[in-house]
């Protein structure tokens, strides 16, 4: 049988070299974290504060309403700017027009939002570009911009509860950002020599248009690209239209399935459609760059892979699925939602494709409430990719496919980051994903097999749609398997080292 290796341990170190960047060698090296938290004690392993929305008083005085700034950030222990407090954004409007010679980008983004408190001000996550305008509900709004935030100042205070919008007019060149110390998290706008695209987690939105840039706050899209004719767009979602005018192409995608902004990605290049066929009800379209073997997609066999997950965790979440080629070597994939970004070396290798599609219930549809809960995302992805494998050879050794991801027992032993708390530095470790998934094997040979494939179904169908935090995971199993598993989840996601296997 042939299996091919995960390559995942290698991201950082090819995206590094690619780029020419002085980065930490695996993302692994920065050892233990002291847990602070543990599962059987404290309930929740981060807690972040959710805005209350404070009420408005209406007696027969007439008290004026007193407003607040919103905070600049969500309270996520790991990124705590990214996000803004005070507001839950509904829809992004995106309209910019791309100038390749320049590698500049012009244009406005609308984001309609409700407000979650009587604010004042409030902030967006927003790159250094040149605003020229904000407006509120079409007045003109003051503002000052900051590093990677900008405080929008109504010409009035805005009532909790209220839905309103703000239009940023900007321009400027859309470059990559660092999310930690050593720059082992890169995201936001590649330039290619022709050709870019968007891509990052936590974080890749705020280099390219104003945003609330948590998973916390999902919203709609609609995406208007205006670029030379010679060149495609590509983004999430569904492609409305395509209207030529004169030099100038316009692309019109929609996304109407919420989505966390990291999980948007697109590209600009020459791309061809690729129409697979649809498995079920489901469009299979792939956008694969020039140059990229079509013929090299044969291998994929989307229709099984869509088929064995479903089985596994109910239906698939959203309306259409493809993956993005782009003809570089990326040296990683990521599920960016609907439509999975790869380059031509991770395209190559089958279980990618079934870790970034499993990604499409865990990651995007289910998304963490905190970035500290990253495990719920690539360990179950991870974990995907080995239950496939069984589906499909029954023989198929889970225990030897996860341990050989993590580096070998030996190696781990001693000194693994703990999968439950990474820390920033460590968010997409081999522990986070390997000994993740190895901690859904021991629970599974714990609980055994209906408790844990019903615990599967029923968490992708309990919190579809919603964030997600470890312990509303082990509430669900606990109830499921009727077993207490405080100290399990302890052991496995937060102790110094790999527990034993349960046998
Ligand atoms: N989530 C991606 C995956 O598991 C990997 C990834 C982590 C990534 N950080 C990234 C990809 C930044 C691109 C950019 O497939
Ligand atoms: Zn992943």
């Amino acid at each position: 049988m042939d299996i091919p290796r995960n390559v995942k341990i290698v991201i950082v170190v090819l995206l590094c070299a690619i780029l020419g960047l002085a980065c930490s060698a695996d993302g692994t090296s920065t050892g233990p974290k002291e847990s602070t938290e543990n599962y059987s004690v404290s309930p929740t392993p981060t807690p972040t504060p959710i805005p209350t929305p404070t009420s408005t008083p209406v007696d027969s005085k007439q008290v004026a309403p007193q407003f607040v700034a919103g905070p600049s950030g969500l309270g996520d222990s790991y990124f705590p700017n990214l996000g803004n407090g005070g507001y839950d954004v509904e829809r992004y409007i995106i309209e910019v027009q791309w100038d390749p010679e320049e590698k500049w980008l012009s244009g406005s983004t609308v984001i309609e939002a409700k407000s979650t408190e009587n604010l004042s001000s409030f902030n967006v996550d927003f790159a250094p570009m040149q605003i020229s305008e904000v407006t509120v509900n079409g007045v003109r709004a003051d503002f000052t911009a900051e590093e990677n935030e900008v405080v929008v100042i109504p010409s009035e205070g805005i009532l909790s509860g209220t839905d309103f919008n703000a239009r940023f007019v900007y321009e400027g060149s859309p470059s990559l950002f660092c999310w930690d110390t050593n720059c082992s998290l890169l995201g936001g706008w590649y330039n290619l020599e022709e050709g870019a695209f968007v891509a990052g987690e936590p974080s890749s939105s705020l280099a390219w248009h104003p945003v609330n840039d948590h998973p916390r706050d999902r919203a709609q899209f609609r995406i208007e690209m205006t670029l030379p004719s010679n060149l495609d767009f590509v983004t999430n979602g569904v492609f409305l239209s395509k209207t030529q005018n004169g030099e100038v192409s316009t692309w019109v995608y929609e996304t109407v399935h919420p989505r966390a902004p990291y999980l948007t990605t697109l590209a600009i290049g020459e791309f061809e459609e690729v129409i697979a066929p649809s498995v079920d009800d489901l469009p299979i379209r792939h956008w694969i760059e020039e140059g990229i073997v079509r013929e090299n997609l044969a291998y994929l066999d989307y229709d099984k892979m869509v088929s064995v997950l479903t089985d596994l965790f109910g239906p698939y979440p959203f309306d259409t699925y493809g993956v993005l080629v782009l003809n570089h070597q990326l040296g990683f994939a990521l599920e960016t939602q609907t439509l999975s970004l790869f380059g031509r070396d991770t395209f190559e290798i089958e279980s990618i494709h079934i870790h970034e599609l499993a990604h499409q219930w865990f990651g995007n549809h289910l998304t963490v409430e905190s970035w500290s809960e990253i495990w719920l995302n690539e360990g179950f992805a991870t974990y995907s990719e080995a239950l496939y494998y069984q589906a499909i050879y029954p023989e198929f050794d889970i225990y030897q496919y996860l341990i050989a991801g993590f580096g070998g027992r030996e190696s781990q032993l001693l000194g693994g980051i703990p999968p439950g708390d990474p820390g920033p530095e460590s968010l997409f470790s081999a522990s986070v994903y390997y000994r993740g998934a190895l901690t859904l094997h021991a629970l599974r040979l714990t609980i055994g097999d209906e408790a844990f494939f019903t615990s599967l179904r029923e968490y992708a169908d309990q919190f579809g749609g919603t964030n997600v935090s470890t312990d509303d995971f082990i509430q669900l199993v606990e109830k499921i398997s009727g077993e207490a598993l405080g100290d399990f989840f302890d052991r496995w996601l937060l102790g110094p080292v790999l527990p034993e296997m349960p046998s």
